[in-house]
């Protein structure tokens, strides 16, 4: 079975967020006072599970678990449980994390256990006083041990890096080299105009073709071989063990590839990152429709994929996203 959208994508990757809530506060993300949805709003994780298999029979072959923070979600293990089992007799491949790291600790061995192999976190900077700025009041020291037990549990991790302007620019060295050193890749992303922050977009945002042509000096980069079928684009350098990644959907637009859709915590399907325009699945189960109205619903919603995104950092526009991050977790 395969998933293709109205441009002949072929859409084979679901992220879903499983809650909105995050025990950070990024101030490129979050306002520092969010409002968060009461849980009867929130997807149950039978709802979840219901819906990623729906997902999976049409051609999903791998599924990431977003949030807000994933780990915070009750009985999430619970959940990956569940969806790792599915990977026996369907054609669901992976399953992934994109996690700040925070609780990792607690929780690496269990997600090796249940079949995670490999998670994505999110973190900015390897300072303790900057991390503490940028996520409102995060301890860098509980994302670093949750780092070092992943690692411990040969789980592959991947850090991904929002370039955030004058804040991080000038560290992307040491990161990068941090990064070398334990032998994890790393990904840097320009900053994308979701919904009201307490500063404005145009004072976070640094288009990464400038941080490029920066670092291509020290590291001769060329293109790497390396696919994920992500927005992503791969280099090896001189000196460097390691892939760096650039995902760049301002400055140098990607969305022809593009091979994902996304589910928020309250059940609806967004087809795209950049635009407003979704599908409530939550409705749908709540309603007590069948699994193959939800399948033609799916195949619905891929039939009004939009072409690409309409991502805009201008001052003097609102803008035009009416969600934070958190509700599509990236
Ligand atoms: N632009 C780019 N990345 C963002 N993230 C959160 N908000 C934004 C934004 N406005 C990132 C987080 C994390 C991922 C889930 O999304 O840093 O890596
Ligand atoms: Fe939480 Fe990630 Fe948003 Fe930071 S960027 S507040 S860690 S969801």
């Amino acid at each position: 079975m395969e998933l293709v959208d109205q441009f002949l994508r072929k859409i084979n990757y679901l992220r879903i967020s499983v809650t909105d809530r995050c025990d950070l506060r990024c101030v490129y993300c979050m306002k520092e006072k969010m409002n968060f949805l009461p849980k009867n709003e929130i997807l149950t994780l039978e709802e979840i599970d219901r819906l990623c298999f729906n997902f999976i029979q049409l051609g999903v072959e791998k599924i990431r678990l977003t949030g807000g923070e994933p780990l915070v979600r009750k009985n999430i293990i619970e959940l990956i449980k569940n969806l790792n089992e599915k990977k026996q007799n369907t054609n669901l491949k992976e399953i992934t994390l994109t996690t700040n790291g925070t609780l990792l600790k607690n929780y690496a061995k269990s997600l090796k256990e249940n079949g995670i192999d490999r998670i994505n976190v999110s973190l900015d900077t390897i300072n303790n006083d900057k991390y503490k700025k940028i996520t409102r009041f995060g301890n860098l020291n509980n994302v670093l041990s949750g780092i070092d037990e992943a690692l411990k549990y040969n789980i592959k991790i991947k850090i991904n890096t929002v370039v955030f302007k004058n804040f991080n620019e000038d560290e992307l060295f040491d990161l990068i080299e941090w990064c070398n050193n334990k032998n994890i890749d790393l990904t840097f992303i320009e900053v994308m105009p979701m919904d009201d922050t307490d500063m404005p977009r145009n004072m976070q945002f640094v288009s990464l073709d400038k941080i490029y042509k920066k670092l291509n000096k020290f590291y001769n980069f060329k293109e790497s071989e390396h696919k994920t079928g992500g927005p992503a684009k791969y280099y090896i350098g001189h000196n460097l063990n390691i892939k760096l990644g650039f995902i760049t959907p301002l400055s140098n637009n990607f969305c022809a590839s593009c091979n994902r859709v996304r589910i928020s915590s309250t059940g609806k399907l967004f087809m795209c990152l950049g635009q407003n325009d979704y599908v409530d699945f939550r409705e749908i189960m709540r309603n007590d429709r069948g699994d193959s109205h939800i399948k033609e619903k799916i195949k619905f919603a891929l039939s009004v994929k939009p072409k690409r995104h309409d991502f805009i950092i201008d001052p003097k526009i609102k803008p035009y996203i009416k969600r934070h991050m958190n509700v599509t977790g990236g």
